[in-house]
């Protein structure tokens, strides 16, 4: 017997977060009867329905590596009819984002089916490491590098990078360019970093994720995941 939100999210069909919220908000039928409790257990004869859909729980698992390119949304759907990241990857299965990069930021982004492997990635206390590259308005003084390097508030939380640098700066056009290791996984948290210090950013783009990087791929291209990489990645599971 495995729990719920677990056997949804391995099914493919959405992260276990995601899962958890389904069941909460009452869109899970198992055996035709409504399951709104969290901690309930179903097995492999269990029939389990999501938002209508029947979980088909032998789907293949898929994994890309796309290099983001601006204006596409980190969605499977959106209901401005806007791009989503999904478009770009040629696949039949339900694969989602894994975390998200804002409409206008480009980069490394890691899709999956696999729910269990999205949750890993996702979950803050596996510290993964995510690089950014930035150019920012403004030169920053000594103080303002060291007041990054220690950590900023936002909304709450102090947030110390991994490693902090200044790449290049351009006096002229009054702008630099820095890369930033952060292991958090907050909405904007980047570009809220550098408000923070009034150092609005222009451009951002990931450029490592863990040990991954966009090395070879073109802006709206894609690659599998090996399995070697895979199983990495999901050895960066701490143990709690
Ligand atoms: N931080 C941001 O501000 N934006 C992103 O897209 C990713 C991290």
């Amino acid at each position: 017997m495995e729990r719920l939100q677990k056997v949804i999210a391995n099914s493919g069909y959405c992260s276990r977060r995601k899962a958890e919220e389904l069941i909460t908000q009452g869109k899970v039928y198992v055996n035709e009867e409504l399951v709104t409790e969290l901690g309930t257990k179903v097995d492999s004869k269990d029939t389990i329905v999501v938002e209508g859909v029947t979980l088909n729980k032998n789907v293949k698992k898929e994994y890309y590596l796309l290099n983001k390119p601006r204006g596409y949304i980190c969605s499977v759907s959106d209901e401005k009819g806007r791009k989503v990241v999904t478009d770009l990857i040629d696949t039949k299965e339900r694969i989602y984002p894994v975390g998200r990069l804002d409409y206008d930021t480009t980069g490394l982004l890691i899709l999956t089916n696999d729910g269990e492997f999205a949750n890993i990635l996702m979950h803050p206390s596996n510290e993964i490491e995510k690089t950014y590259v930035a150019i920012i308005e403004g030169i920053l003084t000594t103080e303002e590098i060291y007041q990054i390097k220690n950590g900023v508030i936002i909304d709450g939380i102090k947030v110390v990078p991994k490693r902090f640098k200044v790449r290049s700066k351009d006096e002229e056009k009054n702008k630099s360019n820095v890369s930033i290791t952060i292991v958090e996984g907050r909405n904007h948290i980047v570009k809220k970093i550098f408000e923070s210090i009034h150092h609005p950013i222009n451009k951002l783009t990931r450029t490592n994720y863990a040990f991954l990087d966009v090395k070879g791929l073109q802006s709206g291209d894609y690659r599998y995941l090996s399995l070697d990489e895979v199983n990495r990645l999901k050895a960066l599971k701490k143990k709690r």
